[in-house]
């Protein structure tokens, strides 16, 4: 058996962002960056530069500060979407151009209105000009699921002549069978003459809970690139999940030609970052990532687990980054320690300030909790807390309840430097809270999203709060974390107003050439 080698192309920052309301801000987009190059993801799409300013800089800055995998942005295939991109790119260590146009009868005739004949010399063109800025260009055939076979051949076959070294077949509605998509992906590969000068690459979206096995049938029918993000995200039902391929490629060895070379054991950490991010919470029973993918409840099995493990996994926790729920750090713990500790579990920082706010965070918290596990450590790195650019601060919050009193709150909050406070009562305390700041903010803000979880178990656990809000057509998110859940709302809602002071407004990368 051959033991290619499978690329993971990671598109949470791309195609992830195109969730409704999973928009990221520049320096969230850094940390998911970061925690992907830690486990040593390919390649990152990092973006779409010509959508807005925002994006661009976003990418830019990933390019500057990722050196181990390799940074591709999107661009429809138009020249001053090329141009962008490559002005993106240019600070990367390795940089790539992934370019697209829409193949199939109904995008070209309904939304390019463009002949087919017209599409492939756009392709063509679209490849020969990203040859100007990168020699790594990476060519999709949108809706390729739905493409005349005949006309997809001679897309592929032009644009590999014209220099994309890799050429990405995507199922962007999410209407292919396993058997059907993967036999595709073979019978490309066997008819396109010129097919061993490219990589062939899958794209598959989840709209019939299919992207995962679509994309492993492409694998066994030859694909060396998959696509796909961690937790599922993307645009609808989101696109195939990282964990899950990667976890199926390397659990059924015996299946594939070919392996991953990822660190697995970041997995975790991973999810949980992009799920505080984004404020997409994981499903309890997802597989892989979800609290309950590795708990025996019933006792027949719980029974066989104690007798040997492998009676019912066929997985181990650790290698995908559970911890084993040991106390970690405490209260005497120094500044070496914790560091070293974080980078374990796969955190770095960016700057001295950046580890010492997170130092003095992690302090603050042993002060109040005894036992610190990995699980507070990553909320605590997650939580992106109050920075000194913030132009709102949370300064103190009081709160007071009773039976048969209505929740009421005193919030003081520094705007602009200066102090304001506010008393409002609420149906509970959080919203008391959020009364009292909105009455000194005045955002005209709408809450989209209020959910809390808890971090680890016990009645001492820090709740993890993330809110959405949304002014007109801008959503952000916010996250707060603390031992007292009133005080993580508060913190959380504080950190979405800071964000949605800065508004950008952004295309749609699949919205008509
Ligand atoms: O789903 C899709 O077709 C895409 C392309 C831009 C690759 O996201
Ligand atoms: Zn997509």
């Amino acid at each position: 058996m051959s033991n290619d080698k499978l690329f993971v192309f990671d598109t949470t920052l791309r195609d992830g962002e195109q969730s409704p309301g999973a928009s990221m801000t520049r320096d969230e987009k850094l940390r998911i960056a970061k925690s992907l190059e830690n486990m040593k993801v390919d390649i990152i799409e990092a973006g779409f530069p010509i959508a807005s300013e925002d994006d661009f800089q976003a990418v830019k800055l990933v390019a500057e500060q990722v050196q181990d995998s390799t940074i591709c942005v999107l661009s429809r295939a138009l020249d001053k979407d090329i141009a962008r991109a490559g002005e993106a790119i240019k600070p990367a260590n390795s940089g790539r151009i992934h370019t697209f146009i829409a193949t199939s009868p109904i995008h070209m005739e309904k939304k390019l209105r463009m002949s087919p004949d017209d599409v492939l010399a756009q392709a063509v063109h679209a490849v020969q000009y990203a040859g100007k800025f990168t020699d790594n260009i990476e060519f999709s055939p949108e809706d390729a699921g739905r493409s005349d076979f005949d006309f997809l051949c001679r897309v592929l076959e032009a644009v590999i002549d014209a220099g994309a070294g890799t050429v990405n077949i995507p199922d962007t509605v999410g209407y292919n069978l396993p058997d059907q998509f993967g036999s595709l992906i073979g019978r490309l590969i066997e008819t396109i003459p010129n097919s061993d000068k490219a990589i062939f690459s899958v794209h598959c979206h989840n709209d019939l809970g299919l992207a995962v096995a679509n994309s492993l049938s492409a694998v066994q029918y030859g694909a060396r690139q998959v696509e796909c993000t961690i937790n599922g995200l993307g645009e609808r039902a989101g696109n195939a999940a990282l964990e899950e391929v990667v976890m199926a490629i390397r659990t059924r060895r015996d299946k594939f030609e070919c392996d991953v070379t990822l660190d697995a054991t970041q997995i975790v950490g991973c999810s949980k970052l992009v799920s505080s991010i984004t404020g997409f919470p994981v499903q309890r029973n997802k597989a892989i990532v979800g609290v309950n993918a590795f708990a025996h409840e019933s006792g027949i099995h719980q029974d066989g687990i104690l007798k040997n493990r492998e009676t019912y996994e066929i997985m181990r926790a650790q290698d995908v980054g559970w911890s084993n729920n040991q106390m970690v750090l405490g209260k005497h713990s120094g500044r070496n320690a914790f560091r070293s500790h974080l980078e374990e579990i796969g955190v770095t920082f960016s700057s001295e300030e950046e580890l010492n706010n997170a130092f003095y965070r992690f302090k603050d918290l042993a002060d109040k909790k005894h036992e610190i596990y990995d699980e507070d450590l990553q909320a605590l790195v997650n939580d992106s807390a109050s920075t000194v650019q913030d132009s709102i601060r949370l300064v103190t919050l009081q709160t007071c309840t009773g039976t048969g009193e209505k929740p009421k709150a005193t919030v003081t909050l520094s705007v602009e430097s200066e102090e304001k406070t506010q008393v409002s009562d609420g149906a509970g305390s959080v919203d008391a809270v959020f009364k009292a700041i909105e009455c000194i903010v005045d955002s005209g803000c709408e809450l989209e999203l209020y959910s809390v979880s808890n971090v680890t178990t016990g009645t001492d656990s820090q709740g993890e709060v993330t809110v959405r809000i949304r002014k007109g057509d801008h959503r952000v998110n916010g996250q707060g974390t603390d031992t007292d859940i009133i005080m993580a709302s508060a913190k959380a809602y504080v950190n979405a107003l800071n964000k949605i002071l800065m508004p950008v407004a952004k295309k749609h990368p699949q919205k008509a050439v």
